[in-house]
């Protein structure tokens, strides 16, 4: 195992007071159930910012109960990661947002895109950053508005997905010290792109009428495909971490797996050994919150206990692209 380079300081995050339930879709039109949602997704509510709440806001929220948690102020940030597929505007970035509104004067500051898989992406490029002496201290967020990108005329998607952050402050871990990352994994398919993307809005097919009245700037999804290479990924994201880190299944505390669907967790705990009772699930009150699932469970599981001093976790996510990734993290 080698040698931790970089620790989880603080976390925190940032999530919209406002509840939308199963039963609430009826109210668009939309024929669906609570009863189908639950079965194929386990999803009972998420969460959907007001048109005040950005993805921004979010991440601001997030950053300062990490910052406050860590003990550490903006000045002292050397880099701000974000992560998300809901960036703001296109140009400039939104961590440069984040940036001036947490005043972090002295931190390089860039939006990372990797879909659901972001925060553990964001989370290696920082450690990297930490290992080659740029710096000593990053911010790594994972923010997402996903329901500013959903169609909300597509049952199929819709009721998938939810808004939220969360960040962690990530150190250089003393010497000698044994908790933090363990080990990464990251990987990526860009030939089944167009099974979750979004086909319009972007250089090559840039706004237009067409556009709009195809709604081809929303989010489209092939749900079956996608759920079986999540599935298959997940698991192979899984042994690699812990091949890694020198682990089994055994020796994990606590599984964090990317919140996107009950099935595909349980599914990935099967694969990974590791029984359901440690494995931390929120995908019933958040939906697939994207590139914040993850950085959220992780501040929650904190909170409730699940997480402490010592506790060695596993993390793994799938997301669009297709990309791919898992973490050992020991708190
Ligand atoms: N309510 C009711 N019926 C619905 C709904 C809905 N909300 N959505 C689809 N259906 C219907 C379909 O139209 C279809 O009807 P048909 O048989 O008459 O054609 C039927 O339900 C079955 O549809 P499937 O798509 O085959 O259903 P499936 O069992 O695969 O479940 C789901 C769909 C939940 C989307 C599943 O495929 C899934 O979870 N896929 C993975 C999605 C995912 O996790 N994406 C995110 C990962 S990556 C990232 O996080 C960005």
């Amino acid at each position: 195992m080698k040698r931790p380079i970089a620790y989880v300081a603080g976390t925190g995050r940032g999530i919209p007071a406002k509840v939308m339930t199963n039963h609430d879709f009826a109210a668009l039109g939309l024929e669906t159930s609570h009863e189908w949602i639950v079965e194929r997704t386990g999803i009972v509510e998420r969460r959907i910012a007001t048109a005040d709440e950005t993805t921004c806001s979010m991440a601001v929220t997030a950053a300062r109960q990490a910052m406050a948690k860590a003990g550490v102020h903006a000045g002292e940030l050397d880099a701000i990661v974000l992560s998300t597929a809901t960036p703001d505007r296109l140009l400039p970035s939104t961590a440069v947002d984040l940036q001036a509104q947490l005043g972090a004067t002295r931190a390089a500051a860039f939006d990372l895109s990797a879909a659901c898989t972001g925060w553990i992406y964001g989370m290696t490029v920082a450690e990297g950053m930490i290992q080659s002496g740029v710096i000593e201290t990053a911010l790594v967020v994972g923010a997402e508005k996903m329901s500013a990108i959903v169609d909300w005329k597509d049952r199929s998607t819709c009721v998938l997905f939810g808004d939220g952050a969360g960040a962690v402050v990530l150190k250089r871990s003393q010497s000698g010290a044994n908790k933090g990352i363990l080990s990464a994994f990251l990987r990526s398919d860009g030939k089944l792109a167009e099974l979750l993307w979004r086909p319009a809005g972007g250089a090559a097919v840039p706004f237009s009428e067409t556009v709009l009245e195809e709604r081809s700037s929303y989010v489209k999804m092939a749900g079956r495909e996608v759920f079986k290479h999540a599935v298959r990924q997940m698991s192979e994201a899984c042994d690699r971490a812990l091949d890694g880190a020198k682990l089994t299944g055994k020796d994990i505390d606590v599984l964090i797996p990317h919140q996107a669907n009950h099935r595909i967790i349980e599914a990935t705990a099967k694969h990974a050994s590791v029984p359901m009772e440690k494995v931390y699930v929120n995908v019933d009150r958040y939906g697939n919150t994207s590139s914040a699932s993850i950085p959220i469970a992780i501040d929650e599981a904190i909170e409730r206990g699940r997480i402490k001093p010592g506790t060695t976790a596993l993390l793994c996510a799938f997301g669009a692209g297709f990309t791919w990734g898992s973490m050992v993290i020991r708190f």
